[in-house]
């Protein structure tokens, strides 16, 4: 097994040639945002932990790349379904070259406190997003009696946990994950307020509850544990990606067309949904079959925005909206109030010919409808990634865009999905001079340390 890791698409830039009119059906990845929490949590269990439709996406290779460095053994049973078995787990430090790669590393320091009473987190990743502090985990940690204590190697956390009341002063989703992490193993009762309500943080309630954790008020701001001193293995699927489920749609009320979006759960993105039928769109939902067909005929009409913790508009998902009203009739405030630094992508959507006026690091004006021509951009992370490919399959001409890789942490082969239901789009290596055929991903590919498929 080598060190390198043996995982990569050849990330290099889209060619995306629009305007597009969007036609066709396409099939919902299971989530990121599960997977990542799900992965961290096979550290608590006696044994082995399966989990299915996992994305088959760059965030979560840099994932089990972690956890196979924690001595956690990674079977690829088939694409997309990985067995886990933490009883070889021999370290509880997280590495120090591969943890600032990835924010959600952070959820791992929950599991390894419990497991080993001491965890050491190297600075761990951010990204163009907002500034992304830990200060709530610290917080948080010390409320259960772990002592907190910075290093030059990173943030150290010892102390056998005790159970503890810890009020969120805000709300978050992958601090909710790491304490509930943490609650699940630690003896006595915990309570966690002003828990985030993200599916995400269900469905890893529902797991750990499935394995034999005592977990009351599941999917409620307040989660009363009940700590337990064995948690047994499982089989667990990742729920559908609400993300990209609604980035789909925006992509619809940006080109215009119809789509039917398959294997995803409307009742997740309700107010996504919503908004999207203020501004014009026809949407039929039917959750028990997971499908949503949407058809817009251009130009909608512009509604202003709010984005908030669930059930509210998901912050991941403004980019991809801001982009649809750049195509819709009127003038549209964007308020992002979850991270301060997610608007500064649209000064590039204003390079491809949108009207958007920058008020605050908080608040954007948005006048439609523009047309939208072609531009070279740089993708800065996943969701303004995927914001601009959605402009770009709308704009008149040729668009490039680079750094394809923080698209690739969160979309799986993007590009062969897209071009099914229409976006003229290729993946063009490094070094070539003209477009390149479709890319087929290698049948070996597989993060670092993966045996199997
Ligand atoms: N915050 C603090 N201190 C902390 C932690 C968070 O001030 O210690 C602030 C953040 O700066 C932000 C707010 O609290 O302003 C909410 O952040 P949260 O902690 O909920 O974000 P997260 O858990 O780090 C997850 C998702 C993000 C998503 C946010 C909000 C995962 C792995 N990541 O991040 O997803 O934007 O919740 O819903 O679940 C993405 O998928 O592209 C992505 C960024």
């Amino acid at each position: 097994m080598t060190e390198e890791c043996i995982f990569s698409l050849p990330y290099m830039r889209f060619l995306i040639d629009g305007p597009t009119t969007i036609h066709g059906s396409i099939s919902v990845a299971g989530a990121k945002n599960a997977a990542l929490p799900f992965l961290a949590a096979s550290i608590l269990l006696d044994a082995p932990l399966e989990v299915h439709r996992v994305p088959m996406i760059e965030d979560v290779h840099r994932m089990l790349e972690i956890a196979h460095r924690l001595g956690i053994a990674i079977d690829a049973v088939a694409p997309g379904v990985y067995r886990l078995t933490a009883a070889g787990c021999t370290t509880s430090e997280l590495p120090a070259d591969l943890t600032p790669k990835l924010r959600a590393a952070i959820i791992f320091t929950g599991p390894l406190l419990a497991r080993w009473g001491s965890t050491v987190l190297p600075q761990p990743g951010g990204c163009t997003i907002g500034q992304r502090p830990i200060d709530l985990f610290l917080d948080g940690f010390r409320a259960f009696g772990v002592t907190v204590t910075e290093e030059a190697a990173g943030t150290r956390f010892t102390g056998k946990p005790r159970s503890a009341r810890y009020v969120f002063p805000l709300v978050s989703v992958t601090g909710t994950e790491t304490l509930l992490l943490l609650a699940v193993r630690t003896p006595g009762v915990s309570v966690l307020e002003n828990a985030a309500m993200e599916p995400e943080v269900t469905a890893l309630a529902q797991l750990l509850q499935s394995c034999g954790a005592h977990i009351e008020g599941i999917g409620t701001p307040t989660l009363v544990i009940r700590g337990v001193e064995h948690l047994s293995g499982g089989v667990v699927t990742c729920i559908p990606d609400r993300i990209e489920t609604g980035a789909f749609a925006a992509l619809v009320a940006a080109c215009g067309g119809s789509l039917e979006i398959r294997d995803c759960d409307p009742t997740q993105i309700a107010v996504p949904l919503k908004l999207l039928e203020d501004m014009g769109a026809t949407i039929a939902t039917d959750a028990t079959a997971g499908v949503i067909r949407i058809s817009a005929q251009l130009p909608l009409r512009a509604i202003s925005i709010r984005t908030h913790e669930y059930p509210g508009l998901p912050t991941d998902l403004q980019p991809p909206f801001t982009v649809a009203l750049t195509q819709a009739s009127g003038l549209a405030l964007v308020h992002e109030t979850i991270y301060e630094g997610r608007l500064f992508y649209v000064d590039k959507l204003n390079k491809m010919g949108a009207n958007i006026t920058l008020c605050d690091p908080h608040r954007c004006l948005v006048a439609g409808p523009r047309p939208l021509h072609g531009a070279r951009l740089e993708s800065p992370d996943i969701r303004a990634g995927i914001a601009l490919l959605i402009a770009a399959a709308c704009a008149t001409g040729r668009s490039v865009i680079e750094n394809v890789y923080q698209i690739d942490r969160g979309f799986e082969r993007i590009e062969e999905r897209l071009r099914d239901i229409g976006v003229r789009i290729q993946r063009e290596e490094e070094g070539a001079h003209q477009p390149s055929a479709p890319i087929a991903l290698p049948d070996s590919r597989s993060p670092q340390g993966v045996v199997g498929y």
